[in-house]
Formats: C-alpha cells, sequence, structure tokens
C-alpha cells in the first residue's frame, strides 16, 4: 500500500541543514498496521509529513498502491488533498469553534472536489461517530471535550474520509496513562474491522509493541530494524534495538570459548555471535523479567549468588536491584517475599541472553 524509496527530506536551519529523514526506505502491506518507533527528534514526524505531502522531501518517491505520489526524480508531487491519506496529529487540531458534527463533517463539507449531500454527509458523521463511540455528541461543541473526547473526534474526521492510509502521528501521548491504554486497544480493534493500513508513530515503546503487525526502530533519520514486535523484542539486531524497546540489563565481557563469556559476574553461558572467537570482547544483555531468583543457594549453570539492594512495588509486579559481585541487575518479578539485605540466587537462563560483539 505505501512503499517509499530512498527518501531524503532536510531543513535549512541556521548555521547548516539538518537531514531529518536519510535515504529511508519503507514498505507497508495493505491492511497492515505498522509502528514506527525512535526517540523524539528522529525524523519521525517529518516523514509521516512527507507521506500525506504536508513537507517537500529533496530526494526519492513515494508510491500509495500503484500511484505514484512523490518522485524527486520524475518532479512528481500530488497535493496533499489528493493523496488518499488522512492523517492524525498529536495535538488534536481539532476546531474549538465548531460543533463534534461540524469537525467530523470538514473534509467532505470543505474538500474541493468532493461535494457530498447533506443527508449523505449527516449518514457518514453518524457512522463515524459510533466508531469511535461518540453518539449523540454531534452538537456539543468540541471547545468542551476531554482530551480523549477531542482525539476520538479527530479520529473520526481522518475515517470519515475512507483513506487508503492512515497516518497517526502520537496521537496517544497527550493523553493520561489510563485513558491512552484505553484508546490504543480501541485504535487496535477499530482499524482492525475496518481493515484501513495504518502507518502509526510513538516514542512509547510498549504503545509500539501492543499495536504493531509490524514495527520500525527509527534513529535519527534512518531505520535501525524492522520486525514483529516479539522477534524485535527477544532477538534485537543490535544494542541500541534492544534499549529502545525495554530495559536490559547489560555486561561486559570476553568470550572464553564453550558458549561461554567471562563477566564481572563470573562465567556466563550464552548463545554467542557469529565469528566472536575466544578472546574477543563481547556485550551481554539480559532484560529483568528474564531474570528468576530463588531463596535457595542454586547449583545450576548460569546462577549466581546476590543480594538484594534495592525494592520497588509496582503493584503487578517488583524491580529487584540485585548486587552480584562487582554488577548489579535490575530484576522484575512477581515474587515478593525478598526484601532489602536478603540472600538469593540468580539465575539467568542461556537462552535469555542477547550477545553482541563489541568492537574495540
Ligand atoms: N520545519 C522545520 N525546520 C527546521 N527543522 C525542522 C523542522 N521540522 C523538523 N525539524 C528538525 O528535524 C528533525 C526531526 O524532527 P521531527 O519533528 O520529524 O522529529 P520526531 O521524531 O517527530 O520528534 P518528536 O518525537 O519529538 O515529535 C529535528 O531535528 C527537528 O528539529
Ligand atoms: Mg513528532
Amino acid at each position: 500500500m505505501l512503499s517509499i524509496k530512498r527518501l531524503t527530506k532536510q531543513f535549512e536551519v541556521p548555521g547548516g541543514s539538518i537531514r531529518a529523514v536519510r535515504d529511508l526506505d519503507l514498505t507497508v502491506e495493505e491492511g497492515s498496521f505498522f509502528v514506527l518507533l525512535g526517540p523524539s527528534g528522529c525524523g519521525k514526524s517529518t516523514l509521516l509529513r512527507c507521506v500525506a505531502g504536508l513537507e517537500q522531501p529533496e530526494e526519492g518517491e513515494i508510491r500509495l498502491g500503484e500511484r505514484l505520489v512523490y518522485s524527486a526524480r520524475d518532479n512528481v508531487s500530488v497535493d496533499p488533498e489528493d493523496r488518499e491519506v488522512a492523517m492524525v496529529f498529536q495535538t488534536y487540531a481539532v476546531w474549538p469553534h465548531m460543533t463534534v458534527f461540524e469537525n467530523v463533517a470538514f473534509p467532505l463539507t470543505e474538500a474541493k472536489k468532493k461535494r457530498f449531500p447533506s443527508a449523505q454527509v449527516a449518514a457518514k458523521v453518524k457512522e463515524a461517530l459510533v466508531l469511535v463511540r461518540l453518539s449523540g455528541f454531534e452538537r456539543h461543541s468540541a471547545a468542551t471535550l476531554s482530551g480523549g473526547q477531542q482525539q476520538r473526534v479527530a479520529l473520526a474526521r481522518a475515517l470519515i474520509r475512507e483513506p487508503k492510509l492512515l497516518l497517526m502521528d502520537e496521537p496517544l501521548s497527550n493523553l493520561d496513562a489510563k485513558l491512552r491504554e484505553e484508546m490504543r486497544d480501541e485504535i487496535k480493534e477499530l482499524t482492525r474491522s475496518l481493515g484501513v493500513t495504518t502507518l502509526h508513530v510513538t516514542h512509547d515503546q510498549i504503545e509500539a509493541m501492543a499495536l504493531a503487525d509490524l514495527m520500525a526502530v527509527m534513529y535519527d533519520g534512518k531505520i535501525l530494524e524492522i520486525g514483529q514486535p516479539e522477534a524485535l523484542y527477544r532477538n534485537p539486531g543490535n544494542r541500541s534495538v534492544a534499549e529502545f524497546l525495554g530495559r536490559t540489563n547489560w555486561l561486559s565481557g570476553v568470550v572464553a570459548g564453550n558458549g561461554t563469556v567471562t563477566t564481572e559476574m563470573g562465567l556466563v553461558k550464552c548463545p554467542l555471535p557469529n565469528r566472536a572467537g575466544p578472546g574477543s570482547r563481547a556485550s551481554l544483555g539480559i532484560r529483568p523479567e528474564w531474570v528468576e531468583l530463588t531463596a535457595e543457594p542454586c547449583q545450576s549453570a548460569n546462577s549466581f549468588a546476590g543480594t538484594i539492594e534495592g525494592r520497588m512495588f509496582l503493584g503487578d509486579a517488583v524491580l529487584y536491584w540485585v548486587r552480584v559481585g562487582e554488577s548489579r541487575m535490575m530484576v522484575k518479578t512477581t515474587l515478593t517475599e525478598f526484601s532489602i539485605g536478603s540472600r538469593v540466587s540468580v539465575v539467568v537462563p542461556a537462552e535469555r541472553w542477547v550477545v553482541f560483539s563489541e568492537t574495540a
């Protein structure tokens, strides 16, 4: 549905230029939910705006379905309103002086080329408001709505255009935590039931993993890695991707051969990267929830004696900081019985480690 090739967008700023999107390739399959995850300033909004036609790139091409909507080489740039995409913004961009009805109807009543009879507009608005669970709010002033309701209006306004591609730029980040989760689940449900192809941008890794069929981790104008959420989480291709997707305990060590690495914690058995021969340096990462704690001394491989140094109760889990020799591990578990000073065994299953070669 969406194919982006070698896209580059730069901005002229005092003292030089910023390449916000660098030679970027991306494909989004029809009907799928694709999420771009990356830190602030990495170029996510710029990329979406290029797809929507709100920014003019310098290089590359963009296709929507079979249709070329932007090409630097062929000097093609289709107007935003003719691209059959709709965008939802972080700031909602709902017009406060209009009613809910007028806001949602706006793309139909203002579109230059498409004129719909008013009965049809009313029917479509009604349908869109059912989808976002705002039936009955037609005549409310948009200014009186809560943040979550405004975001629903923005979503209804995007869906009413029946876009080929729905672009969402951090639509949930201004909502409080509970509402954000609810809206997240609703968006997933809604886009799945409508079958609309969606490109969603966020800097929240949980939101990204919850929503995505496929996700890309973006950094500094480029895509670091693309994959299914679980695959990227379990088996990231590099340390940056691992870190974007969640907290990780890192150890540094020297490959000792036989599938082991000598670390400050002791000898760790783990999968080794290709070409990591004895003597080479490696980074070992383990997520807090993959570390097991026991009160009993444990003789199995990859178990280490430790002492609890910190404890934080999170409701559905407890975070512990455990001292093991020279290193400190964060452990996330549902076990609540350990307190500061408790002696424990820390067990880290060999297959759970992610290991990368360290270049000198
Ligand atoms: N109109 C502009 N003029 C100059 N620089 C810009 C402009 N728009 C974006 N930039 C720069 O381009 C880079 C990418 O910005 P962009 O807004 O795409 O980031 P982002 O990933 O959406 O960040 P955030 O998560 O904070 O929204 C930033 O360095 C930003 O300062
Ligand atoms: Mg942005």
